[in-house]
């Protein structure tokens, strides 16, 4: 399962870059607003970061925009700022004409906002190479988003979809266990929530049991 890091902050990505070798990076109109940057300055930033590389970066469309044409347009422009660039798209009834005449055009779709098997099916067959379900945003809202990865795979399996998933959204190490057991072909989750997954209580609680063993035990 790819790694992407879900973040328009530059020292995160510098930082998932180094350490973790991230496969790539999502971006959306909230993380450009905290990494405090324009729009266009934050975004050929990190297209520097991943210059020379295949990872993909999202970087999404106006969510104003309703006219499928200009979402095109401003779709088509933003992907020639750098071959990284994945063009994230709204799923919506013009969404969904963007994304298929994105497509045909050879720019990558990350279809986004997806909440429902029906909105991913609409992605797949308009041509996105991505889909992205918003799983922590359906559960923050007390709904279960355990079954929407596993169907969406069935639903792309069933009909040779070539979208790839992306688990967006994640907010814990058990969603990204989800994520992963369902065949999430990549998963984006904020630094916090990596780092959290790195950790357990049980792993610091036996790392102290044995530094107290390797304390109390002669080396000679
Ligand atoms: C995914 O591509 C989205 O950017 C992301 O997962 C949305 O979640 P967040 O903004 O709450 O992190």
């Amino acid at each position: 399962m790819k790694m992407f890091l879900d973040s328009a902050k530059t020292d995160e990505i510098r930082h998932a870059l180094e350490l973790w070798d991230v496969d790539g990076v999502t971006t959306n109109p909230r993380h450009v607003k905290e990494s405090g940057k324009p729009f266009r300055t934050v975004i050929k930033e990190i297209a520097g970061l991943v210059a020379g590389t295949n990872k993909p970066v999202s970087v999404e469309i106006d969510p104003h925009l309703t006219d499928w044409k200009k979402m095109v347009a401003q779709g088509l422009e933003l992907s020639q700022i750098s071959p990284n660039f994945v063009i994230k798209v709204s799923v919506s009834e013009p969404g969904f004409k963007a994304i298929r005449e994105l497509s045909r055009q050879g720019v990558r779709v990350n279809a986004t906002v997806i909440f429902t098997v029906p909105q991913a099916w609409q992605a797949a067959r308009a041509g996105a190479a991505f889909v992205s379900p918003f799983i922590g945003w359906k559960e923050q809202y007390g709904d279960s988003a355990s079954s929407l990865v596993p169907e969406i795979a069935a639903m792309l399996k069933n009909y040779g979809y070539r979208a790839e998933i992306i688990a967006a959204g994640i907010r814990n190490s058990r969603q990204i266990a989800e994520a992963a057991i369902a065949g999430a072909h990549c998963l984006t989750a904020a630094m916090a929530v990596y780092q959290d997954s790195f950790c357990n209580p049980y792993t610091t609680m036996g790392e102290d049991i044995f530094r107290k063993a390797w304390d109390a035990t002669p080396e000679q």
